[in-house]
């Protein structure tokens, strides 16, 4: 049976005081659990996640590394699985955001409750995390359950992060300098990190069963998404016909979830995510590449040198 959340809190604050600590961005802590840096908070909610999560084997898992294109997964997966259901041009993504009709799992829906309703979730559930493959829980890694995970550039991912923590700094976030933070995570210092361990568990998991793990790269979409759109589909078992290819079902999915149409929709543009993150703040650039408006070569460079390093002999590159 769950132990009650004040009785696992307990047990996680004792837990806390061993783990290793670094400054985040912001001063605040973060804490080394399973080889993943992240908020206390979150710490807690995973290991919430990985005790009481009961995956079923039409459950769809979208997993990766924030601010590396979860949102348009999100889209992009719902919009698919469910398109018998809805008619595109009455898509719920129209009225609702992403990240409403797919949630986190340790982020949202474990943060506070260890027991959530998933049970009323319609079939298959769509859910998401950015807990590593390493970290995530029993009942996932043994189920059929499909996980997909989008990947990004390490560097856009970092300006994509940095971008959106800015936005709050009326806030009385006080966040360090670019370059201070951008040292932390050379360092593999910051929430989630190493990025390039989060990369490799999940592309090592693809290469392994590449049956139940699909990997994607956001500047693979940004450059093919129609391709991507229909690897995505023959992956969650839902193919398209030939009739929907040649009435364009492909193209219609792709424009929907598109960057430049979800962020004009007027659910996006106002209203506020549970977390209390304005729903526009996850809509800014949506481009490949916004890092060579903020970094120096010799910055990218570095990271470059670290990702070689990490990443040699993976196969992956970015
Ligand atoms: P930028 O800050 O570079 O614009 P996440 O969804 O994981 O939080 O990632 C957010 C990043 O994805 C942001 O990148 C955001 O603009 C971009 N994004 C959101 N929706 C998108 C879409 N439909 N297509 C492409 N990029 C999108």
């Amino acid at each position: 049976a769950a132990a009650p959340v004040e009785e696992l809190s307990n047990e996680i604050q004792e837990l806390l005081l061993n783990l290793p600590t670094e400054k985040n961005w912001d001063g605040t802590s973060l804490y080394q659990y399973q080889g993943c840096w992240n908020r206390s908070q979150y710490v807690f909610a995973t290991i919430s996640f990985q005790r009481h999560f009961q995956a079923k084997e039409s459950d769809i898992i979208l997993t990766s590394f924030p601010k590396s294109g979860t949102t348009w997964l999100k889209a992009l997966a719902f919009t698919i699985v469910n398109r018998s259901r809805y008619p595109l041009e009455n898509s719920p993504l129209i009225t609702t955001p992403p990240h409403q009709l797919v949630p986190f799992l340790e982020v949202d829906l474990y943060l506070k409750n260890q027991s959530p309703n998933l049970e009323d979730f319609p079939n298959p559930r769509i859910l998401a995390t950015h807990v590593p493959y390493a970290s995530l829980p029993n009942s996932i890694l043994n189920s059929d359950c499909h996980i997909v995970y989008v990947a990004r550039n390490p560097l856009d991912q970092f300006i994509s992060h940095w971008k959106f923590l800015s936005g709050f700094q009326d806030q009385n976030m006080n966040l360090v300098s670019v370059v201070e933070a951008f040292e932390m995570i050379c360092n593999g210092v910051q929430s989630y990190g190493p990025i390039w361990e989060h990369i490799l568990g999940y592309w090592k998991a693809s290469q392994e069963q590449p049956e139940k793990v699909l990997f994607l790269k956001y500047e693979d979409m940004k450059e093919d998404i129609k391709l991507n759109v229909k690897n995505l589909a023959n992956f969650l078992g839902c193919p398209f016909t030939e009739d929907e290819e040649r009435q364009g079902v492909v193209e219609e999915i792709s424009k929907l979830c598109s960057f430049d149409n979800l962020k004009t929709l007027e659910v996006n543009k106002n209203g506020k995510h549970r977390t209390g993150f304005r729903n526009d703040t996850f809509f800014r650039k949506g481009t490949v590449g916004d890092w060579r408006n903020y970094l120096t070569p010799s910055m990218a460079e570095r990271m470059e040198k670290v990702l070689e390093e990490k990443l040699s002999g993976s196969g992956l590159s970015f």
